[in-house]
């Protein structure tokens, strides 16, 4: 599995929570009752714009779900530390930051009717063995891989909630299956099982679904041309039908794997890539 080449952080800036959004009510936070609210009445005729959210969104699978997501008629908002190549996103966040992360999503949502479909797709991959980890970098990993969804899901529920949304929490076959110095890494895509669960218990009756994409090794770098790996395009690809499921049904979770078998060696990360 590639490894993107270590970027700066830059400081997070995300705006201060809309008090007008639904359920950002002085002390909203986590644990505040949200009325589910209706979705707004477009009018005879018209098709009310779908609403996309995606973290991670300025480069590797994240800029393809997101450019896929627009070439299927969503409006589409980003959520990233650093804005997309293309344009200017409006709100930027550290998701490392998990009270950055739910003040983002709010503040990237400000004004939205309500929210078709949440894409967390954002992620550090913190590789290091348990005896040589450093306890900052499993932090952000539990930070950037788990807290912040959480916190965003909080965020957006109740425009989930209004528009009878779709939640597609972005796991990995490192959920399931460990390799050497994946401690961090495997540990949060794990727990993010957990989180799908318990949110396909909870929000179905809300009407909001929820799926937990497994895939396997992705050329998410832009100079990685293995045909032994998923393009990114053909992930987003999934991630678009996945979102499509009829209407009363749910896709609880997805494991996705290349269609071509890489020829095994591998210790390590590279494992992934021989599923
Ligand atoms: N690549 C694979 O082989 C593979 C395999 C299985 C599953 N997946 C999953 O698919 C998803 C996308 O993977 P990918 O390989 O395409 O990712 P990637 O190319 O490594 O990109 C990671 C994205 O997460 C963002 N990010 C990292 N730390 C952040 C922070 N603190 N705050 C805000 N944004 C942050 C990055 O933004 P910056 O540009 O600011 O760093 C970037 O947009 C992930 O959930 C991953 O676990 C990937």
């Amino acid at each position: 599995m590639p490894e993107p080449a270590p970027r700066p952080a830059p400081t997070a800036t995300p705006r201060p929570a809309p008090t007008g959004a639904p359920g950002a009510a002085s002390g909203a936070g986590p644990g505040a009752a949200h009325e589910p609210q209706g979705p707004p009445d477009p009018g005879p005729g018209a098709v009310p714009d779908r609403i996309a959210l995606v973290t991670g969104a300025n480069r590797g699978t994240g800029r393809a779900i997101r450019e896929r997501l627009g070439k299927d008629g969503y409006t589409v908002r980003c959520l990233n530390r650093r804005s997309c190549d293309d344009h200017t996103d409006p709100v930027t966040a550290d998701l490392g930051d998990g009270q950055a992360a739910f003040d983002g999503a709010r503040a990237v949502l400000d004004g939205a009717p309500g929210l078709d479909l949440l894409v967390l797709n954002a992620v550090t991959r913190s590789l290091g063995t348990v005896g040589e980890l450093s306890p900052r970098d499993w932090d952000t990993a539990v930070a950037v891989n788990l807290t912040a969804n959480v916190r965003i899901i909080q965020a957006a529920l109740p425009l989930l909630r209004a528009a009878g949304g779709h939640i597609v929490l972005m796991g990995s076959h490192a959920g399931e299956r460990a390799f050497e110095g994946g401690l961090a890494y495997c540990a949060t895509k794990a727990a993010l099982r957990s989180v799908a669960e318990v949110l396909l218990m909870e929000e179905r009756p809300h009407g909001v679904r929820t799926t937990l994409l497994n895939p396997g090794a992705i050329s998410n770098l832009d100079d990685d041309f293995s045909d032994q790996k998923m393009s990114v395009e053909s992930v987003a690809a999934v991630v678009s039908w996945v979102a499509s499921a009829p209407a009363d049904t749910v896709l609880g979770e997805v494991e996705l794997r290349p269609a071509r078998l890489g020829t095994p060696p591998a210790i390590g990360i590279d494992r992934l890539q021989h599923v």
